[in-house]
């Protein structure tokens, strides 16, 4: 039997959010970025990460931190600083993500990972941590979402530590070029549009974080913002 399909039956949908890595793409996470950015993936994470703060003897926490590559190099960069006795934690929920973290942080014994869903909040007291680090996730969540990772991050950051949000700029893909365009609609989620459209200083204000600092990457598509806790 031939069955006809009309064209309106079939529904293209994108999902509303990719920032659930898994399967082939979490087990190769880290050389697609490297393949699809045609090798600048590499250059450009090694500079915004050689911006990272974290004081002699401090706490970083990682919320989504993947295969753990990006804790890996800050900790490199920090090294040559002659910034030492530092204590990085990654915190991702993913399955592969997470064999893949502690796969690479076995040569370390100042590499911790935590599994747990960044949403809800973290077993550490108030204020354990220097520097906060979220690298391509923020967008990928709703609105209520990010106010609950923020939140977080609020409790668990020192005053005057630092958070640091690796992720797409304020941009308004309207007005955008064709290329940045078909990236934001047809590649990514529709999520990450949305995140685009925010003012990043205004969601932050409410948890007691404010602006130090900006670096931009990719033609001012992907932003790195540098954030202070307030210190009252
Ligand atoms: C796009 S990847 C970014 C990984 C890494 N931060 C980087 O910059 O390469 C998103 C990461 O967020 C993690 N993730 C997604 N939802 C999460 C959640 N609710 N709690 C913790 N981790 C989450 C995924 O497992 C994945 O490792």
């Amino acid at each position: 039997m031939i069955y006809f399909v009309k064209k309106t039956d079939i529904v293209m949908s994108r999902p509303i959010s990719k920032v659930e890595v898994k399967g082939f793409e979490a087990m190769f996470y880290d050389a697609i970025m490297d393949t699809i950015s045609l090798g600048k993936y590499r250059k450009f994470i090694n500079d915004a990460l050689s911006k990272i703060d974290v004081p002699n003897g401090g706490k970083l926490i990682d919320f989504g931190a993947g295969t753990g590559r990006n804790i890996e190099i800050i900790r490199k960069h920090l090294e040559r600083k002659g910034v030492n006795n530092i204590d990085f934690f990654g915190v991702d929920i993913g399955e592969v993500m997470s064999k893949k973290f502690k796969q690479r942080a076995k040569k370390y014994n100042n590499i911790h990972f935590v599994k747990h869903d960044i949403r809800k909040p973290l077993s550490f007291e108030k204020s354990s941590f220097d520097t906060g680090l979220i690298s391509f996730v923020l967008h990928g969540f709703i609105q209520e979402d990010r106010n609950k990772i923020l939140s977080n991050f609020s409790h668990l950051i020192k005053p005057n530590g630092k958070l640091y949000i690796l992720d797409y700029n304020e941009i308004d893909v309207n007005k955008a070029p064709f290329y940045v365009k078909f990236f934001f609609r047809k590649l990514e989620c529709p999520l990450a549009e949305d995140f685009a459209n925010k003012n990043l200083e205004e969601m932050l204000k409410p948890f007691g974080f404010q602006k130090v600092g900006e670096s931009y990457y990719f033609k001012n598509i992907i932003r790195l913002a540098e954030y202070k806790k307030n210190s009252n």
